[in-house]
């Protein structure tokens, strides 16, 4: 650890997890976490304004947490970090009103960033700097998209038409009965499955004017389909083969069109982030593909992939370190931000 370098605190709320991260540089201090998963996980899906009123509770708590894990007060701090979108607006103005006044407070610079990039500049709290050019695949509950970093710039290569690739994990799990969110469940049903068992659709795998460009809406159709004719025919669903089947298609189509990505991108470097990075399948398959097409894989642990208040500080310090200047106090919460608008 190099002690000169700054502290900076970071605050995620864009959906469902309050998070508070404290990193120094590039080493993580603390990553403090507060969840409403169980509060939603009745209605199937994320609740926008439970998931306001928990970050609310869940504040002040989770920042103390944070503090007291990484054995440091708040006077200490040299910066503070907020995700400013996207995500759910009214989650987001929870932890952008409590970033500017604790930074009012401590008289320190606030940056309001953006929670995609957040999940790719993650990484280098593990892996160290991230190399560029790099191609980031961005996977999360809300997002599925291609991107590349060059120069500390996020460019969009493409994303999905539709469901994002969490997205589908998790209405799947629905139609076989698993609770949410679904991406973990499948995964673990997946575990005693056949991938091989069903042949379940690749889309936009082979048109070229959808190259890095995703669609994941008809898995979910076609998966509601085979098991209504399972169901008609009289025979007995194997939930581990659904789900081995499923994730292995959503498995190929991303890891097949990032490794596209990276090779037309010349890019010999693939970054892997956002919660369906947690997946094993995912990873395990990225793994090999990338090693037989010479690219460097880099996939942060999962702890770090789903939401979590180290990725904002992880940015944060990246923006300090290239002498980025700080956001003004009267930046907004904005639900879609676009991943190429990394700092207000
Ligand atoms: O990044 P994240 O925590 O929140 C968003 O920004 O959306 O991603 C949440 C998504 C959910 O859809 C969840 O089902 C999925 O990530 N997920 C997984 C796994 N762990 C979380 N999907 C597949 N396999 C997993 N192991
Ligand atoms: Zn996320």
């Amino acid at each position: 650890m190099r002690i000169n370098e700054p502290l900076v605190l970071g605050i995620e709320t864009s959906c469902d997890e309050t998070g508070v991260g404290i990193v120094r540089g590039r080493e993580l201090l603390s990553n403090a976490l507060a969840s409403s998963v169980e509060l939603h996980a009745r209605f199937g899906g994320v609740v926008p304004e439970v998931a306001s009123r928990a970050h609310l509770e869940a504040m002040l708590p989770t920042i103390e947490l944070a503090c007291s894990q990484a054995g440091v007060s708040l006077s200490d701090i040299d910066a503070i970090a907020v995700t400013a979108g996207p995500g759910l607006v009214g989650a987001l103005i929870v932890g952008v009103a409590s970033a500017k006044a604790l930074a009012l407070g401590l008289g320190k610079p606030i940056y309001g960033v953006n929670h995609l990039a957040a999940h790719v500049m993650v990484d280098e709290l593990e892996h160290g700097p991230l190399p560029e050019p790099v191609i980031g695949l961005l996977v999360s509950g809300g997002h599925s998209s291609l991107i590349k970093v060059v120069n500390g710039d996020f460019t969009s290569l493409g994303q999905t038409l539709d469901d994002a690739a969490g997205e589908a994990f998790d209405k799947v799990a629905r139609l076989l009965g698993l609770p949410f969110p679904g991406g973990p469940m499948i995964d673990q049903a997946a575990q005693n499955g056949d991938p091989n068992a069903i042949d379940f659709p690749r889309a936009l795998r082979t048109d070229p004017a959808h190259a890095f460009n995703f669609s994941f809406s008809g898995l979910k159709t076609a998966v509601a389909r085979w098991v209504k004719e399972q169901q008609r025919l009289g025979n007995a669903i194997s939930v581990p083969d659904v789900a081995a089947s499923v994730q292995e298609a959503i498995a190929d189509i991303l890891t097949s069109k990032a490794i596209s990505a990276a090779v037309d991108q010349n890019a010999p470097h693939l970054v892997i982030a956002g919660g369906v990075a947690a997946n094993s399948r995912l990873r395990a398959l990225a793994a090999e593909r990338c090693a037989l097409a010479g690219i460097e894989l880099r996939v942060p642990s999962p702890a770090l992939c789903t939401d979590n208040g180290a990725m904002v500080a992880a940015l944060g310090s990246h923006l300090l370190r290239a002498g980025a200047a700080p956001s003004p106090v009267d930046f907004p919460a904005t639900s879609t931000l676009a991943v190429s608008e990394v700092l207000f």
